[in-house]
Parts: structure tokens; sequence; C-alpha cells
């Protein structure tokens, strides 16, 4: 189960004839960053994956993503690895003259009849309302296009949509341009998401000038230039799904929204989701799970139904399987952790680790690249690298699997049902047999058969009375050591 409109699975099938732009290719300077705008993360995706995604859900045949020259190849490595296969590319708009300049860079990569325009920054677009978008564009009266607009109890920022007397819309003027108090005073905003008639907005792209305040080509120009010619108007959407990411305060604030979105999503869908556990878009998870605060759910992650994740735990690109129990602060990074299997507390599960169905990973356990085999249990303070341990077998509190020479990693088996008692050092590589014994605080440095006890420790010597003996001769020596001054 995916959070709905989140995952790429959600792509329903595309209509034939229209083509999405999202354009990125502003320059995104108030971030402060050395990573573009676009690719910052907001809930473990990059920002521009939203609205890609936004306008494939709502329909979107191809997705061309406009970019500037530096960032070409990586926004589009980014896209490929987010949805691959999926018919998205990218444009190049050399320099950042605008927004109008922008869609021009892109419209040469469109045939299709219609095109929806979005922005790379704005990732709380919903297709829902990118969908209403492509409906009034069909619906009577006649338009050829179509703008989101959002009614802002705080407007300032946004181009404000002017309409005449009777509500017709008559052009989105920018914040800069206003020109009266009523202009100031319009509270309805464009979203800056839009759906047109290809022809008509390219014949308007050619009509835009950058004769305004900021000297740049407005995209909004085309508004005022479809309201003469073929008409234009404004559907509202809900106003949370504009918030434009220009800062960092606003990329924090966007996350926020989104987690809370997901979490209502996989809510909805039957898992239990408390206070402020973070999911990634895209992470999956099966009914009557249970996610406690502070968990953190990130990356590819997948998490079986009726599994309970508690408090604090942090879980990246890992399967949780059905039942398991993960209990507080544990961390579990691109492993796999089998039905009903129990791990935790503050258990530490690294890169490739398997823990199949009912085995046990206990309190200050660390695992890298092993597999406790079904049943199998480590329940205290063990460092368990490169091992597969086999089925039932019991690890006792205080083992190491000594898995690195300083040069190379070696590799630890235990058989089934075997015992490490407490305290003992597995020497890699080695082999415990089948149902074998080691004896607490032994030092394992050879293979041990099937069945056998190993055992490797000084023997253990009683002195009969020497204890009160000691004593004395410890006594004596610090008296004669306080009259000594
Ligand atoms: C724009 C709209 C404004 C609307 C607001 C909604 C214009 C002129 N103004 O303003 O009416 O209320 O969005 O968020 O369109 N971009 C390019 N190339 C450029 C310039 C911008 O690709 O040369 C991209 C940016 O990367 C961004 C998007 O276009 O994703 C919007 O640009 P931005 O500069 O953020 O526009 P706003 O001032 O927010
Ligand atoms: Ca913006």
């Amino acid at each position: 189960m995916l959070a709905p409109r989140l995952g790429p699975c959600e792509i329903t099938p595309a209509m034939s004839d229209i083509t999405a732009l999202v354009l990125s290719a502003g320059l995104g300077k108030r971030m402060k960053s050395s990573l573009p705008k676009v690719l910052h993360r907001a809930a473990g995706r990059p920002l521009v994956l939203y609205p890609v995604q936004a306008a494939l859900e709502a329909g979107a045949s191809a997705v061309v993503c406009v970019v500037s020259p530096d960032v070409k190849e990586r926004v589009a490595e980014a896209l490929a690895e987010e949805l691959p296969g999926a018919p998205v590319s990218v444009a190049v708009q050399e320099v950042a003259r605008g927004t109008g300049d922008a869609v021009k860079a892109g419209i040469g990569a469109v045939s299709t009849e219609r095109v929806m325009i979005l922005c790379g920054d704005t990732p709380l677009v919903r297709a829902d309302d990118v969908r209403a978008l492509v409906s009034a564009l069909e619906a009577a009266p006649p338009a050829e296009l179509v703008l989101m607009s959002a009614l802002l109890e705080d407007p300032s920022g946004y181009g404000r949509v002017l309409r005449d007397p009777s509500g017709r819309v008559l052009e989105v003027r920018e914040q800069k341009d206003l020109r009266s108090a009523e202009e100031r005073g319009v509270h309805e905003v464009n979203a800056g998401v839009y759906v047109a008639r290809t022809e008509a907005l390219r014949a308007a792209l050619g009509r835009i000038t950058s004769d305004n305040a900021a000297g740049e080509y407005y995209l909004t120009d085309a508004v005022a230039l479809a309201s003469k010619g073929g008409g234009a108007l404004a559907i509202p959407g809900h106003a949370d799904n504009l918030l434009g990411v220009n800062d960092r305060a606003q990329l924090a604030q966007a996350e926020t929204l989104l987690f809370q979105r997901i979490a209502r999503a996989h809510q909805l869908a039957g898992a239990t989701i408390k206070g402020d556990a973070r999911i990634d878009a895209g992470v999956e998870i099966g009914p009557d799970a249970v996610i406690e605060p502070g968990v953190a759910l990130r990356g590819r992650s997948k998490v079986g139904a009726g599994a309970s994740i508690d408090v604090g735990c942090v879980i990246t690109d890992s399967e949780i399987g059905e039942r398991a129990q993960l209990k507080p602060y544990s961390v579990v990074s691109r492993s796999r952790i089998g039905p009903g299997a129990q791990i935790g507390p503050f258990a530490h599960l690294r890169p490739d680790s398997q823990v199949d169905e009912d085995a046990h990973v206990g309190n200050f356990v660390e695992t890298k690249k092993t597999r406790p085999r079904k049943g199998a249990k480590a329940n205290h303070l063990a460092y368990l690298g490169d091992g597969d341990i086999g089925e039932k077998a019991n690890v006792g509190a205080g083992t190491i699997f000594c898995n690195y020479d300083g040069f190379q990693k070696h590799l630890t088996v235990i058989g089934p049902g075997a015992f490490i008692g407490s305290d003992s050092q597995i020497v890699a590589p080695v082999r415990v047999g089948k149902d074998a014994y080691v004896a607490t605080g032994t030092t394992v440095t050879k293979d041990v058969p099937d069945e056998a006890l190993a055992i490797a420790r000084v023997a253990q010597e009683n002195k009969e009375g020497y204890a009160p003996r000691l004593k004395a001769r410890l006594a004596a020596a610090a008296a004669r050591k306080k009259q000594g001054g």
C-alpha cells in the first residue's frame, strides 16, 4: 500500500494528448546551497519529484522538466532513479529570464494539443487539483488557459488574480507590479499551475515582453492574452497545496505538511500512526501496523501487516515482516526482518542483515551482513558481523564475531541449535557445528564439530581458606604505611 498520490505505482493510465512542463530552472538563490533547489529533499524525495508525479497522476502522457544547464544531468539522474522508465525528460533554459522564457524553452518538446505547467518548487501540489484544471479546459465556457488559484489570508509574494466585476479573469499581476490599494487587497493568488491549449500558448509566448518591474518574461502575461483571446479561467485549489519552497524555512514547512499528509493516508488505509512519526513518501505500510511517535521510516522501507515499530526507531531502506516487533530506539538500515521477529530495544541492524522469522536480536546487539535464521536468538550485548546463525541457535551475551583481521572480512557460521556461551569470541573464518556447545568465555579459533563442546580458557584453581589470609596481609600493609606517614 502506498501513500496515495505519492508512490510511483499510483500513476493512472495516461491520456495521450497532454504534456506537462515542470519549471525548475530558477536560480534558487535563497536556499544558499551548492545543491540545486529542486534536488533538496522533503520526506525523503527530491522536491522536483512531487510535481512530476502529480502531473503523471493527473494524466500527463509525458513530463518535461525545464532546468538550468548546470544541473541538467543531476536532475535527469535523480528522476531516472526515482521513476525508472517513466516518460520524463529534461529541457534546458540557458538563462533564467523568467517563467515565460522557461516555458518557451520547454515547449519545443511538446507535441500534444494541450499542456500542463507546474513549478518544480511546489511539492504539495495535488494531482486532483491538476485534474480539475484539465476538466475545466474541456468544459464550457470555452477557455484556452486555466490556472489554479487559491484564497490566502496573506497573499504577499504571490501574483494576484484580477477579475472584472462579473468575475471574469482579466490577468495575473505580480506583487511588484501591483498598482493600487484595491489590487493589493486581492486575496486570490496564482498558484503557478496551469493547463493550456498548446497552439494558443505558443502564440502568446511570442508576444510576452520583459516590460515589468522585474525585467523578466512573465508566464503570467499569457493569462491576460488568453483573457482577451480564447478565454482564461481560474479554478480555486486548496491553499495549503500551493506552498512554494524558496528558502529552507519553507522547505521545513513543506516537509512537515508532507509528513502529515503521508501519515493521514496511511491512517486511512488502516495503519496506526502516532504523534510525530516521520514517514517518507513511497514507504509502504500494511494494515494494523502500529508506528509509535518519534519513528522515522525512510527511503524505500516496507512495513508488513500487524508489525509494531516502537518509539524512536529509525528504519532506512528496509523491509519489516508481518507481526515483527521493533522495540524502542532500534536502528535498521538496508536490512530485512522476517515475520514475527523481535528486535531491540537499542538494537543496531547494519546493511545486509537478514533476521528470519521469529528470530530475536535484543538490546545492544549490532549485526552487519549477518543472518540469524528462523528462531535464532542473540538477546544481549553482542557484535555479529558477517555471520550465518543457524535455526534456533542461541548466541549468549557479550559474544563477538571477530570478523576482521585488519585486512579482510571473514565469515562465521554457527550451526542450527548451537549454543554460544556468554563472553565468547568467535574468530572468523570459522564454523561451529550443528548442536555444538561453546563454553562461556571461549575464544573459538578452530572449527567446532557437530555436537562437540569447545572450551578454551584457563582452568580454575580454588585455594581453600586463602581469602582471610589475604585480607589480613593487606590490612597490615595499610597500617604500616599510615604509621610511617
Ligand atoms: C510565480 C508566478 C506567481 C505565482 C507564484 C506561485 C510568474 C511571473 N509568477 O512567482 O504569479 O503566484 O509563482 O508560486 O510566473 N523558473 C524557471 N526559469 C526562470 C524563472 C523561474 O524555470 O527563468 C521556475 C522556478 O524554478 C520555479 C518556478 O519557475 O520553480 C516559479 O518561479 P519563481 O521565481 O519561484 O516565481 P515566483 O516569484 O514564485
Ligand atoms: Ca516560487
